[in-house]
């Protein structure tokens, strides 16, 4: 374990499970599609993504959009801003949102905007971790890999200060990190 690390939230074995479960519900969920728009969340998803497209046997496109909040003031109004947008078009296609985690929800909310505005066949989302004991619980996943804890969380994409993301399991970091 990584000295940086309180204790391990989900191991890898867990996760690539877990996230093989999520893969096959999708096979079966999307068997009658033409094609699912995968559209994976920079930084944060790359890994999830990678172990969940992997597994998917319906035909897919995978595609990425990297978003960013300007701090966590005006997260907390909501702001949200697009740094990279899709390589292809969304209209009239399966999309299937790929996020690591929903925290505040405020970054789902946001893209949910976006992409309903593309006038998309259907949305849908999967997201590895959602935290517990939060308003996020207002939004509906249809995919979701684990509840964890309210704490800080790095690993499996996760990162503080981007670090940690590809620690291939979900991790507390010791509060003496980032205090
Ligand atoms: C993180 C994470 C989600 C978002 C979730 O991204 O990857 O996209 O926060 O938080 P929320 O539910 O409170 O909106 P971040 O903005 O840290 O960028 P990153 O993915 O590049 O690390």
């Amino acid at each position: 374990m990584h000295k940086d690390i309180e204790k391990i939230l989900v191991d890898e074995q867990s996760v690539l499970e877990r996230t093989k479960e999520l893969a096959n519900q999708i096979n079966s969920d999307y068997a009658h599609v033409d094609n699912i728009m995968i559209v994976s969340i920079l930084k944060g998803a790359f890994m999830f993504t990678s172990d969940l497209v992997k597994r998917l046997n319906v035909p897919h496109i995978v595609d990425f959009m990297a978003l960013s909040t300007y701090g966590a003031e005006s997260k907390a109004s909501g702001e949200v801003r697009v740094i990279m947008d899709l390589r292809h078009p969304v209209q009239n296609q399966h999309v299937l949102i790929v996020e690591d985690i929903l925290d505040t929800g405020l970054t789902l909310q946001f893209l949910e905007r976006i992409l309903q505005t593309r006038n998309v066949a259907s949305l849908k989302k999967c997201v590895l971790a959602q935290k517990e004991g939060k308003e996020n619980n207002l939004i509906n996943i249809d995919y979701l890999g684990f509840t964890i804890p309210d704490v800080w969380v790095v690993g499996c994409g996760l990162d503080y200060a981007d670090k940690h993301r590809t620690l291939p399991y979900i991790g507390e970091l010791k509060p003496s990190v980032y205090l």
